[in-house]
């Protein structure tokens, strides 16, 4: 043996180990609850999407989902005279150059559902259109999860929005707190992974692999702002550093948990 092994530690020092990488497994594991938690808001639309981290780090503009559900020609039964009047009515009706007008439509909720205007009224017109699917009493299973029967259904599907990114020096708060303690939590678990039987190649690359991870994260966090494509960075590099992070715990544990070899004759 040409290197100290963790296994050679008395079994109390072993068993300790192993309390260490489940206090560490169960931190990661929550952090990664907190960033889902934490960032599944920042595109104003339910589920932790790519879109989220694009808006905490880039910033972007979030099209309405009723704007992109019309565009895109849904549902498809709809009469065309009716898809021109709701989105006459969402993002405000076109001048003589055919061009929308820049600050949508003002009046979007008191025109909803608008007396005066009678069958034409966006309310009217969605609930011959759209209540067949889209009530809470509709047979579709997917479909009823997103009822518009009433003006607050249909606002929360309504505006596009421009979403900034993370103000800079709340990036610096969060940035000096998790790169420091990744940094060092990696050189800490990196030291105990190379003093573990496994081959020296294994340890070496996946420490490699797991160190250029978190440079790529923080990296892609400070540059996502102005450059787009580090969002990527954020989330490949994060998902590689944490993630051999959490299998370097499981690896270290599995090493000083094994059964002594019976030493041969
Ligand atoms: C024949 C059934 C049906 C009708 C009628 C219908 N929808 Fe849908 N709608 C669906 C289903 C199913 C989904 C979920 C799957 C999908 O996104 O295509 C959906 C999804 C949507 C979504 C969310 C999709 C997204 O892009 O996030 C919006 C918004 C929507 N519908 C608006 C409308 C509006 C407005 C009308 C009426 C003008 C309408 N739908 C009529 C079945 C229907």
């Amino acid at each position: 043996m040409d290197h100290f092994r963790l296994r050679s530690l008395p079994l109390a020092v072993r068993l300790a180990i192993v309390c260490v990488c489940g206090v560490l497994g169960i931190g990661l594991s929550a952090s990664l609850q907190h960033m889902r938690w934490h960032y599944e808001k920042r595109d104003e639309r339910a589920g932790f999407t790519l879109d989220d981290v694009r808006g905490a780090y880039h910033g972007m503009r979030s099209i309405s989902p009723l704007r992109q559900a019309l565009e895109r020609g849904h549902p498809p039964a709809m009469p065309l005279a009716d898809r021109d009047a709701l989105l006459d009515w969402l993002l405000g009706k076109k001048d003589a150059a055919g061009n929308r007008p820049k600050e949508g439509n003002p009046k979007l909720s008191t025109d909803f559902d608008n007396l005066d205007l009678g069958e034409r009224a966006p309310a009217e017109i969605m609930r011959a259109n759209c209540l067949s699917c889209h009530g809470r009493g509709a047979t579709d299973p997917i479909a009823k999860t997103y009822p518009l029967e009433f003006w607050d259904d249909v606002k929360a599907i309504s505006f596009s929005r421009e979403i900034n990114p993370t103000d800079p020096k709340k990036l610096a708060i969060s940035i000096h707190a998790h790169a420091l303690s990744l940094g060092t939590m990696l050189v800490v678990i990196a030291g105990l992974f190379w003093c573990t039987g496994w081959p020296r190649r294994l340890v070496g690359w996946v420490t490699f692999l797991a160190a250029a991870g978190l440079l790529a994260d923080f990296a892609g966090q400070l540059a996502s702002r102005a450059w787009e494509p580090g969002i990527y960075l954020i989330v490949a590099g994060g998902a590689l550093g944490n993630g051999l992070m959490a299998l370097m715990l499981v690896g270290i544990s599995a090493d000083v948990l094994r059964p002594a070899k019976t030493p041969s004759a």
